[in-house]
């Protein structure tokens, strides 16, 4: 089969193409055969060499998250049959024509997506974010109806996820994004008020608000400022610190404001955590987000779909910052 190799630390062109072996797959692993992967920003992390893959992952074939069509069962699976089409959380081992995955990181393609062309495009779309937003968002944060809820990011893959989500549970959803475009696609998918950061600072914007869910991808500076928005009782939930994890001396935190507010700081990283766990985590998500997207109230925001040769480009384009939304690599089956 073909697949994508991180031949080196480096630039977007250490992305190449390469000759493997389908992988067989045993146990409780199903064979997927590949229409579509997801590109995420942990991929571009791991390409640069700072996001080294788990033991038992692909070491060098980047990809998260799949979809396609079952090609082969392993011995033990019995939930999934050859021919089924369905979307994956893995990893690893995603770019390429061929991927094992867990069965049971597998979830069905959603119906309301069948028939249109892009069906695996879309489907493809999900697994990273959907996983990292429910368990973030409602496990973590726990997010309820009513609550008001800010994700940065806003038109990050994960942040139209978020929105669409949090929007779908009845939470109040506010927005950070980098441009008026962004906000105006933040709003499109029902954000409540997205704030441009360039232009406002997002603190002043929602100070008078109040926040009961903060889910943060950039860290630095944020970090304070998201503390003094949160409500009492307010938690704050880090799924990266791209501005970096450490807060410097111009705006210290106050840890008295978490006492005075009893509030609650998490995180987590997806993909560390064992597979039960996020078997248990993918039957949750069947359970309680698959009949959300069945409804239609979910709309996958597709940036820009590549062919699988063109890897390299896709990153590139995610590390502009320029996408709205998610970048999706094809084969040629789609
Ligand atoms: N912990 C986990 O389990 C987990 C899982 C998946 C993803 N993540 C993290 O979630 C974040 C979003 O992932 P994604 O795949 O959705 O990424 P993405 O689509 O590439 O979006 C990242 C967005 O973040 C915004 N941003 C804000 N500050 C930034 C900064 N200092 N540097 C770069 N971008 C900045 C950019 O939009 P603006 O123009 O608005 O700034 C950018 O478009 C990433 O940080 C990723 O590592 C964590």
């Amino acid at each position: 089969m073909k697949a994508i190799a991180i031949t080196r630390p480096g630039e977007p062109e250490v992305l190449q193409i390469v000759e493997r072996d389908v992988p067989k797959p045993t146990g409780q692993e199903v064979l997927i055969r590949v229409f579509a992967a997801g590109v995420n920003r942990p991929d571009v992390m791991q390409r640069k060499g700072n996001y080294p893959p788990p033991p038992g992952a692909s070491p060098d074939i980047p990809g998260l998250e799949v979809a396609g069509v079952i090609e082969a069962i392993g011995p033990d699976v019995t939930q999934w049959q050859v021919g089924d089409p369905v979307c994956a959380l893995l990893t690893g081992g995603g770019y390429a024509e061929f991927a094992v995955a867990q069965a049971g990181h597998c979830l069905p393609v959603p119906a309301a997506f069948e028939g249109s062309g892009g069906s695996f495009v879309q489907a493809a779309s999900l697994p990273e974010t959907v996983f990292t937003v429910w368990h973030n968002v409602f496990q973590r944060g726990n997010l309820k109806s009513g609550e008001h809820f800010l994700v940065h990011g806003g038109s990050s893959g994960i942040g139209i996820t978020a929105i669409q989500i949090a929007k779908a549970f009845n939470a109040k959803v506010f927005a950070t994004a980098g441009s008026a475009e962004k906000c105006k696609a933040c709003m499109d998918l029902g954000a409540d008020q997205c704030i441009n950061y360039r232009e406002e600072d997002f603190e002043i914007a929602l100070k008078e608000r109040g926040i009961d869910v903060i889910l943060d991808m950039v860290g630095g500076d944020y970090i304070p400022k998201n503390l003094r928005l949160l409500r009492p009782e307010g938690r704050l939930v880090f799924i990266n610190t791209m501005k970096g994890g450490k807060v410097n001396g111009e705006d210290p935190v106050d840890f008295g404001l978490i006492m005075r507010n009893r509030l609650t700081i998490t995180g987590s990283t997806l993909r560390n955590r064992k597979n039960a766990f996020k078997a248990a985590l993918a039957s949750e998500i069947r359970e309680k987000v698959w009949p959300v997207l069945e409804k239609g109230l979910f709309k996958p925001v597709i940036a820009q779909t590549f062919p699988l040769a063109e890897a390299a480009e896709a990153h590139a384009l995610m590390e502009s910052s320029d996408h709205i939304g998610k970048i999706i690599l094809v084969n040629e089956q789609t």
